[in-house]
């Protein structure tokens, strides 16, 4: 037998050609309300998510209600799962998987992306060439910041601060990083934030929203930051508190900056908007093909792992020992 599985949104084809040989897939192209999302998937066993779909107790605690007691899984294709109310499905015994370690790489490369780009003026420098304002080589033409000898504060040594450090030293940039807690066997220097503000020239924001994370980056800490700094953002927007971003970019109290999330996703400041000094964008981070297929098969390995092993995912975010899961 097959999964009744109700996914929120369209996956490349050869992921839901998979997902359709395995599956008894529910589409549900579109929702307006939480009600509509618990109609269209009544009765599904696993239900797949993306960072977009905000899924609290008014979904979980329906879809996984004793007379129904169907679903057992939820997957959110992404790596941050903020958008799940993680204790309410633990409550309801019902597992959540994510999708790490196959998105590092690819959003590694757009924290540099972001960094290059900015640091670098690339939007301003396009923008000349293309409106046939580009009159031949200047000493003094949109000058940016040098990577080479400088040094990268990485906020949230995870695995992709880790994948982002190993860039930089590519580059010739020291690194330096600040976590809750030094992490063990990193070849890097852990210090406390102030320091990571005040003596980074780029700083690239690597985590997860938690509470502790959420605003750690307002006017006050951009004012404390140097006036060169680059600050860059692919981990979620919360992290910012974005209409501060764009007064200290309007003050000159940083020089630049790259954001891939946004506090209020997908609206973005309207301020933002209207600077040249910064860089954004549209959430790309894990977007390229063999990302987003291995995202798919982690989301597949975890349903064969439950419905047809009767196993827990490594990748279950809320497993704990003493909760009864619905397998
Ligand atoms: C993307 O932001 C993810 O969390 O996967
Ligand atoms: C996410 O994958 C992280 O740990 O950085």
């Amino acid at each position: 037998s097959k999964p009744v599985v109700a996914i929120t949104t369209q996956l490349i084809e050869p992921a839901m050609d998979k997902l359709r040989t395995t599956c008894n897939l529910n589409i549900i192209e579109n929702y307006s309300s939480p009600q509509e999302l618990v109609e269209k998937a009544q009765g599904c066993e696993v239900l797949i998510v993306s960072l977009s779909d905000a899924i609290g107790e008014e979904v979980i605690g329906p879809l996984s209600a004793p007379q129904t007691s169907s679903l057992k899984l939820i997957c959110n294709y992404a790596v941050g799962y903020n958008n799940i109310d993680i204790e309410s499905a633990t409550r309801h015994g019902v597992m959540v998987t994510n999708t790490p370690g196959v998105l590092t790489e690819a959003t590694a490369d757009i924290a540099f992306t972001l960094i290059l780009s900015a640091s670098r003026r690339l939007r301003e420098g396009e923008k000349m060439v293309r409106d046939g304002n580009f009159h031949g080589w200047h000493p003094t033409m949109l000058l940016g910041r040098e990577l080479f000898g400088s040094t990268l504060g990485i906020f949230g040594m995870g695995r992709i601060g880790s994948a982002v450090a190993r860039r930089a030293a590519a580059f010739g940039m020291n690194i330096q990083y600040h976590n809750r807690k030094p992490v063990k066997d990193s070849p890097h220097q852990w210090v406390d934030f102030d320091t990571l503000i005040s003596s980074s020239d780029f700083i690239a924001i690597c985590a997860p929203s938690t509470p502790e994370t959420r605003h750690r980056f307002t006017l006050d800490t951009f004012n404390h930051m140097k006036r060169t700094a680059v600050l860059v953002n692919v981990g979620r927007g919360e992290i910012i508190r974005e209409k501060d971003l764009a007064e200290a970019l309007e003050k000159g109290y940083i020089f630049a900056a790259g954001l891939d999330v946004y506090e209020f996703e997908p609206e973005v400041e309207p301020a933002l908007l209207e600077r040249d000094n910064v860089v954004l964008l549209p959430h790309l981070g894990s977007a390229t093909d063999t990302t987003r297929m291995a995202m798919a098969q982690l989301c597949i390995d975890a349903i064969t792992s439950v419905y047809h092993q009767g196993l827990i995912p490594s990748n279950c975010v809320n497993y704990r020992p003493d909760q009864e899961y619905h397998t």
